[in-house]
C-alpha cells in the first residue's frame, strides 16, 4: 500500500497509516491559534480535549467542563484548520446515563462545533454508546487505560492494566473495536501491554505514556510546549518551554513600561 500525505487527514487515513506502518501525531488544542499552528506542522488529529478544564478554563480537574465549553473550543479549533482531523471530547456526564443520552450528546457536539468525530471514555461500559453514536453516522475515538474522567474511582493518577487488569484492558480494547470506534486511546498502559493492544486490535491504538508501539502518540499540548506550571510528568516530553519564555517576555515588558522605554518613537503615532 502506498502511503500518501492527505490533503486532509480523513478517519480511513489512520487505519491505512497503521497498515503500513506509518505512526501518527495527535496534539490536544484549546483555541484558534494553536489550532492554526499544529494544523500547519502537519499535526494529523487534533484533539479539543476535556483536559481543556484544567489546562485552560482553570478548572481542577476535567469534570466540571460543560458540553457548551467545550462546543466553543471546537469550534474555535476546527474553524482554524484546514487538514488535520478534529475530534472532540464528550465530558462527564454527558454519556454515563445510556446511548440515547450519548447520542444526543454526539449530535450537537458534532453539530455546533465542527469537528469531525467525538471521543468518549470508557471500555465495555461505554460499548453501547460507542455502538449508538457510530450508527448514526459519527465517528469514535475510544479511550481506556487511565481514563481521567474516573480519577475519583480510580484512586488518582495511575498506571492501569498490570497484573491481572492486564486482560481486563485487552478485552475493554476489543469491546471498543467491536462497537465500531475507528481508534482508540491508550493512557498509562504498559508499554508492552500497550503493544499486545496494538498488534491484536485492527483499529489504530493512540498512547499517552503507553510506550512506543502504538500507531500513534498524543500529548496534551500545554505539557509538550513546556507552558504547563506543573513538573512534566514522566512520559511527557517537553519539545519547547514556553512558560520560561512567556514569563520572561512579561518580566521584560513590564519593566519597559515602567521605565518609560515602552513604546518608543517607532511605536507611536
Ligand atoms: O482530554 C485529553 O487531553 C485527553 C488526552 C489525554 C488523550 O483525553
Amino acid at each position: 500500500m502506498t502511503v500518501f500525505e492527505p490533503k486532509k487527514v480523513r478517519i480511513s487515513h489512520l487505519s491505512e497509516f497503521k497498515a503500513a506502518g506509518r505512526k501518527f501525531s495527535c496534539l490536544t488544542s484549546y483555541d484558534a491559534l494553536t489550532a492554526g499552528i499544529f494544523d500547519e506542522a502537519g499535526i494529523e488529529v487534533l484533539l479539543v480535549g476535556d483536559s481543556a478544564a484544567d489546562n485552560a478554563l482553570g478548572y481542577d480537574t476535567t469534570l466540571p467542563i460543560t458540553v457548551d465549553e467545550l462546543i466553543s473550543i471546537g469550534r474555535a479549533v476546527s474553524g482554524s484548520t484546514s487538514r488535520a482531523l478534529t475530534v472532540i471530547d464528550m465530558p462527564f456526564g454527558s454519556y454515563e446515563l445510556g446511548p440515547d443520552q450519548a447520542l444526543e450528546t454526539a449530535l450537537r457536539m458534532v453539530k455546533f462545533s465542527g469537528c469531525a468525530a467525538v471521543k468518549l471514555e470508557g471500555g465495555t461500559r461505554s460499548s453501547g454508546q460507542i455502538a449508538k453514536i457510530v450508527e448514526a453516522g459519527i465517528p469514535v475515538m475510544g479511550h481506556i487505560g487511565f481514563t481521567p474522567q474516573s480519577v475519583n474511582g480510580l484512586g488518582g493518577f495511575k498506571v492501569q492494566g498490570r497484573g491481572e487488569g492486564a486482560e481486563q484492558l485487552l478485552a475493554d480494547a476489543k469491546a471498543v473495536e467491536a462497537a465500531g470506534a475507528f481508534a482508540v486511546v491508550l493512557e498509562l498502559v504498559p508499554a508492552e501491554l500497550a503493544a499486545r493492544v496494538s498488534a491484536e486490535l485492527s483499529i489504530p491504538t493512540i498512547g499517552i505514556g503507553a510506550g512506543n508501539a502504538t500507531d500513534g502518540q498524543i500529548l496534551v499540548w500545554t505539557d509538550f510546549a513546556g507552558l504547563s506550571a506543573h513538573k512534566p510528568r514522566k512520559f511527557v516530553k517537553q519539545y519547547a518551554n514556553l512558560r520560561e519564555t512567556l514569563l520572561a517576555a512579561a518580566q521584560e515588558y513590564r519593566a519597559e513600561v515602567a521605565s518609560g522605554e515602552f513604546p518608543n518613537e517607532a511605536q507611536s503615532f
